[in-house]
């Protein structure tokens, strides 16, 4: 059976298939899924994408909140983020799309895209499946409809709203709260430095070892924000495998690794032609322009900092042509 030849059907929110996988409806974008993939269909063509591959990406859009500018699922299918409303696009950022004029998209209430995702994320996944978790270190996202992992899914990114570890905010991860040193990262040290703040100031002076906490993240490619300082975000990461999105900013963004190693494809943020490959170890610093998309490579668990300015006015400005979108002129 075509998928490209069933009509577009608005109220089948609800309709099961035979494998026992529900369908879903966007405005006119049509899903599905069955054993290995997800089909995705429009007025002007159809997509196919491997399941455990849409549910990675479609787990960060959602825990992320849409994120900043484009989360493209693949070089054809993803998102645009107006804040407040959303752009649900495929072949949007695609020369050959655009060029043969079958791209389509839609802007639509962030609500209501969020409910239609968070449905279908939870009933597409199925027991064992955990789309945070490296390939390794989770079961598999194929086959019929078997149960479900909600408390996977709905995990959010831990954000902080001044430093981990101040009063107020996240605690240090540590094996009584649920989380075990990663198998990758069981040579990091897990001394924590020693605080003497002047008599007076013990809420508002702290330290803690970052590699550390970070040794015990469970997730991969899920930033936590663990400082805050105006519109200054630290949200250090740990990284195994592929970065289940490709990336195209609406600002420029700072990339540390701390550990190991990340290759990055860099392509034109609107053809997807491509312009860089850029490998980077331990140590090495970058600067992503806000005109490129990117995705990374982590051949083993990374640590990596991303370092984002969160200022709302970025978008515009650079739209504008009032700021460069170079991070940094040579
Ligand atoms: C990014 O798009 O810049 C990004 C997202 C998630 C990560 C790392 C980088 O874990
Ligand atoms: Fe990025």
């Amino acid at each position: 059976m075509s998928l490209s030849s069933k009509p577009a059907a608005p109220s089948k929110a609800s309709a099961v298939n035979e494998l026992g996988y529900r369908t879903f409806d966007l405005g006119e974008f049509h899903f599905e899924r069955d054993e290995y993939f997800a089909h995705l269909s429009w007025p002007t063509g159809t997509h196919v994408m491997s399941v455990d591959a849409f549910l990675r990406a479609l787990q960060r859009d959602l825990a992320w909140n849409f994120f900043y500018g484009i989360v493209n699922f693949d070089g054809v299918f993803g998102t645009l983020n107006h804040y407040g409303t959303v752009d649900i696009f495929a072949g949007r950022y695609n020369d050959a799309y655009r060029k043969a004029e079958l791209d389509h998209l839609e802007n639509i209430e962030t609500e209501a895209i969020r409910e239609v995702f968070a449905a279908m994320l939870d009933d597409w996944t199925n027991a064992g499946f955990d789309p945070f978790a490296s390939p390794s270190e989770t079961g598999t996202a194929f086959g019929v409809k078997n149960g479900s992992n909600t408390e996977a899914v709905t995990r959010r990114r831990v954000v902080a709203k001044r430093m981990v570890g101040l009063p107020g905010d996240e605690a240090i991860r540590t094996d009584a709260d649920g989380y075990p040193v990663n198998r990758q990262f069981a040579d990091v040290d897990q001394g924590e430095p020693e605080i003497h703040a002047e008599k007076g100031y013990e809420e508002r002076v702290g330290a803690f070892s970052l590699a550390a906490y970070l040794s015990r993240s469970p997730v991969t490619w899920n930033p936590s924000v663990v400082s805050v300082c105006r519109d200054s975000l630290m949200c250090p990461t740990t990284e195994e495998y592929i970065l289940p999105i490709i990336h195209g900013n609406d600002r420029a963004e700072w990339f540390v690794v701390l550990s190991d190693e990340i290759i990055w494809d860099i392509e034109d943020r609107d053809s997807g032609t491509k312009r860089a490959k850029v490998t980077m170890k331990a140590g090495d610093v970058s600067a992503m322009p806000a005109d490129i998309r990117h995705q990374g490579y982590a051949p083993k668990r990374s640590m990596l900092l991303v370092w984002e300015n969160a200022s709302s006015e970025l978008p515009e400005l650079i739209a504008a042509g009032k700021i460069s979108p170079l991070p940094v002129e040579f």
